[in-house]
This record gives C-alpha cells, sequence and structure tokens, in this order.
C-alpha cells in the first residue's frame, strides 16, 4: 500500500497521505488540500467522505458485515443483553460482572425523571410526534440536572442519566398521551423488562411480562446499537463539535432520526404496508411505482447507503418477526405481504442492478407491531436503542485531540456581486 496518493492539477504534483483502517480501508487525507492547492473536494450527500477515524463500529456493505469494537453483531444478538452491549459500545470492552452489577445499579439509581417534567408532557398539542416530543425532552433535561464540579463525574453521570431516563421519558410520553396514569421504572425489573413494564401496565391491566417479547425488545435494540457514521449519528458529532452538552448533541440525534429516510423508515414501511392492504394494491403495481423515475414513490426499508447486499440486521430481524409471532401465535397480515413484496423485489431487474436489498426497518415495524408499540413510537425504539451509539461516538470525539469544529465548505453557485436597490425603486406606490 503506497504511503501517498499523488494528484496532478495543471501539471503540478501534490503528495496527499493514504490512511490505512485496521480492516483494511482506505482513505485519501486531503484535509491539507486546500491550503495546498487551493481546492476542495465536492461530495454531496458524503457518500466519499470519511469525517473521522473511529475503533466504535465496523461495517463493509459489500459482504454484509456490522461489528460493534470487533464482536459481530450475530454473536452479540445471541448472547448478550442490550446494556452489556451498551457497554461494549461506551467503554470499548465487555464489562466484568462486578462492572455489570454496578452499571445496572446505576441506570436503576437515574432511572426516574423529574416530576417537572411531567407538564412538559401535559402541555404538548394532542397529537404531537413523540420523536420531537422526546427530542425536546432529551434537551430539557440539562436545565433538570445541574452540572456537576469535576468534569469526568459530571460525564459519567450524564451518561447513565440519559440511558436510565430515555425508556422513562419514552414510556411516560405513551401513558401521557393516551391520559393515563404514568408507571413509575421498577428497580427489580432489569432494562427491556423495565421499559416494557412502563408502557403497559395498568392498575386495571396488570402487564404480565413474556419472555419472548422481551427477546425480541432486546434484539432490536442490539441491532440498533451503533451503526458508524450514519445521519443521526454524524449529527451529534458536528453538533457536538461545537463543544454543546451531551443532551444537546443526542437531542440533535434524536430530530435527525426522525426522518423517513433514516429512523423514520420503520414507521413509513408499516404505513406503506397498510396502505397496500387498505387499497389492495398489487405487490407488482407497489413494484412498479417504486421503478418510476416521474413517481416519488419509493420502497420503504429497502436500500442503504452503505449495504450493496442484504442487511446483516434485516436477516436477524426477519428471524425475530417468525420466532415472534408463532410464540404469541399471533398472525400479522403485513408479514405476509412484507414476505411478498421482498420476494418480487429480489427478483427484479431494477431492484438487483441498483443492489438493493431489505434494510433494517423492512421487519423491524411488523416487530414492534407485535409487541404492542405504537406505530408513531417506532422511531423513538429506535432512538432508544440507538443512544449507547451516539454517546459512544460523541465520547470518542470528544476525547479525539484532532477533533475540530465540523465546518463543511461549498462551491457557490448564486449571484456574481449584485448592488443592493433601494426599496423605493423596487416598488411603486399602488
Ligand atoms: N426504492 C426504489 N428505488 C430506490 C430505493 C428504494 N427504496 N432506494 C434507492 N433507490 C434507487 C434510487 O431511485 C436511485 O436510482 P437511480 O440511480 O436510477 O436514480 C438509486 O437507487 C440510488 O438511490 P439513492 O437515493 O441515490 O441512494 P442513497 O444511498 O442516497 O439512498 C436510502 C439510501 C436509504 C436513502 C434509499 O435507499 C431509500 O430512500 N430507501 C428507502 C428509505 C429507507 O428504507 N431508509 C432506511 C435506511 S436503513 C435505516 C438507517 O440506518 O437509517
Amino acid at each position: 500500500m503506497p504511503e501517498y496518493a499523488e494528484l496532478n492539477i495543471n501539471g503540478k504534483k501534490h503528495k496527499l497521505p493514504v490512511v490505512l483502517g485496521t480492516e483494511g480501508e482506505k482513505a485519501i487525507d486531503i484535509s491539507k488540500l486546500r491550503q495546498d492547492t487551493g481546492f476542495i473536494t465536492l461530495d454531496v450527500g458524503y457518500g466519499n467522505t470519511g469525517s473521522c477515524t473511529s475503533s466504535i463500529t465496523f461495517m463493509d456493505g459489500e459482504n454484509g458485515i456490522l461489528r460493534y469494537r470487533g464482536i459481530p453483531v450475530e454473536q452479540l444478538a445471541e448472547h448478550a443483553t442490550f446494556k452489556e452491549t451498551a457497554y461494549l459500545l461506551i467503554h470499548g470492552r465487555l464489562p466484568t460482572w462486578e462492572e455489570h452489577r454496578q452499571f445496572s445499579v446505576l441506570l436503576n439509581d437515574h432511572s426516574l425523571v423529574h416530576e417537572d417534567m411531567r407538564s412538559f408532557y401535559q402541555h404538548y398539542p394532542r397529537g404531537s410526534h413523540p420523536m420531537g416530543i422526546l427530542s425536546a425532552m432529551l434537551n430539557a433535561l440539562k436545565s433538570f440536572y445541574p452540572e456537576l464540579e469535576n468534569l469526568e463525574e459530571e460525564i459519567n453521570i450524564t451518561v447513565t442519566r440519559l440511558l436510565a431516563k430515555i425508556r422513562t421519558l419514552a414510556a411516560m410520553s405513551y401513558k401521557i398521551s393516551r391520559g393515563h396514569q404514568v408507571v413509575y421504572p421498577r428497580p427489580d425489573l432489569a432494562y427491556c423488562e423495565n421499559f416494557l413494564n412502563m408502557m403497559f401496565d395498568s392498575p386495571v391491566r396488570p402487564y404480565k411480562i413474556h419472555p419472548d417479547v422481551v427477546k425480541a425488545l432486546r434484539l432490536f435494540w442490539i441491532l440498533h446499537a451503533d451503526h458508524e457514521q450514519n445521519c443521526s449519528t454524524s449529527a451529534v458529532r458536528i453538533v457536538g463539535s461545537g463543544r454543546v452538552n451531551l443532551y444537546a448533541a443526542i437531542s440533535a440525534g434524536i430530530a435527525a432520526l426522525w426522518g423517513p429516510l433514516h429512523g423514520g423508515a420503520n414507521q413509513a414501511v408499516v404505513e406503506m404496508l397498510e396502505n397496500i392492504q387498505n387499497e389492495g394494491s398489487s405487490i407488482q403495481r407497489v413494484i412498479e411505482r417504486a421503478k418510476d423515475k416521474n413517481d416519488p414513490y419509493r420502497l420503504m426499508g429497502f436500500g442503504h447507503r452503505v449495504y450493496k447486499t442484504y442487511d446483516p440486521r434485516a436477516k436477524i430481524m426477519k428471524n425475530i418477526c417468525d420466532t415472534l409471532l408463532s410464540k404469541l401465535t399471533t398472525q400479522d397480515p403485513f408479514l405476509e405481504i412484507a414476505k411478498k413484496l421482498e420476494a418480487v423485489a429480489l427478483k427484479d431487474d431494477y431492484f438487483i442492478e441498483h443492489n438493493l436489498y431489505p434494510n433494517v426497518d423492512f421487519y423491524s415495524g411488523i416487530v414492534l407491531r407485535a409487541i404492542g408499540i405504537p406505530t408513531n413510537m417506532f422511531p423513538v425504539m429506535f432512538a432508544i436503542g440507538r443512544l449507547p451509539g451516539w454517546i459512544a461516538q460523541w465520547l470518542e470525539s470528544m476525547n479525539d485531540p484532532n477533533w475540530k469544529l465540523c465546518r463543511p465548505r461549498q462551491i457557490y453557485t448564486g449571484p456574481k456581486i449584485t448592488d443592493y436597490v433601494p426599496f423605493e425603486q423596487r416598488y411603486k406606490k399602488p
């Protein structure tokens, strides 16, 4: 591997350092390009731009590989808890028994939220999207929990608070939106069980925690825990680069995740399946619409910026879907529609040529429906899962001595210098 790449601009050669990742990923370091040549690079959507080096998550989009801190996501899905996965991402290694115990104690200790936060929910307009509320609530945490003296202690406590409180805030928003009594976190319950209990327990109908539902939720969260420099994680890093507090950076991540091309895709998939069912559209018609360049319609839950093969998370998600529905002995007509759509799309030349395969969101909405999560809360479930990844990436950037204020450049294409025309000359009096 050469140590430098050579760039020839108007006959003048420039040496650019080559950077190699531990899994053989190759990059050309252009950070001094403008200074040395006057040129910048143009990469709309950042498809070819590495914004940082990172030791958290490895993805190989061509071969469908995803690893957290080197561990294949399939192994974590098989053996780990979500708490362990969060610890792994944030601390860089799996916890010892004692570290796991202490982490659990801290998460329990910080799981309550300030009672005054309830009034926020009560004054939100009815029908507000839970992602907007969650993003605002996470930002508001900064005002409720004052800064500590010691920076390291403050960061550790803030990280724990975020992981512990996000589930309480999400469940609280659901209960209040339904006009129901809020259920408090219980220290005797594990992370996933506690969330399910806060969501679904009620004085008139005590919630019975089903082990297969807990397993499905654990897997859902592990599969969403990190995904390197995706849109919301980049938002967290970019916003964080201005040195805002961690709550504000996470709040920005939640806002970025909300969109239907990113974390809102799980909601969009279920809405798409619902429309297919309600309108009685044929699978072939849906596929034709998704292929039509004059129609903005897309097959939601299909395609990915990095994966050019089957998303490894989608494989596991499809299995969870089948297992959970059979264990609960329920049927979901959406699963049949989704499977038919997938089968037709994977044989279609357009989808084959464009490397479009199901992504994690294609089956995840059906899993969440089976758990009992309302459709508009699906992106919130993604956000709870992604939180450890956002925290790990924020911490990594803050501890990186080379991390700078993120400030991309542009190529200006607007008018050349133009003189201001005074108001009286622009508008005639009527
Ligand atoms: N249905 C139909 N055509 C598609 C789709 C789709 N779902 N996705 C991409 N294409 C086509 C697109 O029309 C374009 O065609 P052409 O080159 O002929 O003009 C080509 O594939 C490349 O598309 P792109 O939009 O330039 O690719 P991208 O890398 O910017 O997009 C994506 C990635 C995820 C935004 C896109 O595939 C998409 O919109 N998918 C549906 C939304 C979705 O499921 N999002 C969840 C992503 S996974 C969760 C996460 O991690 O965020």
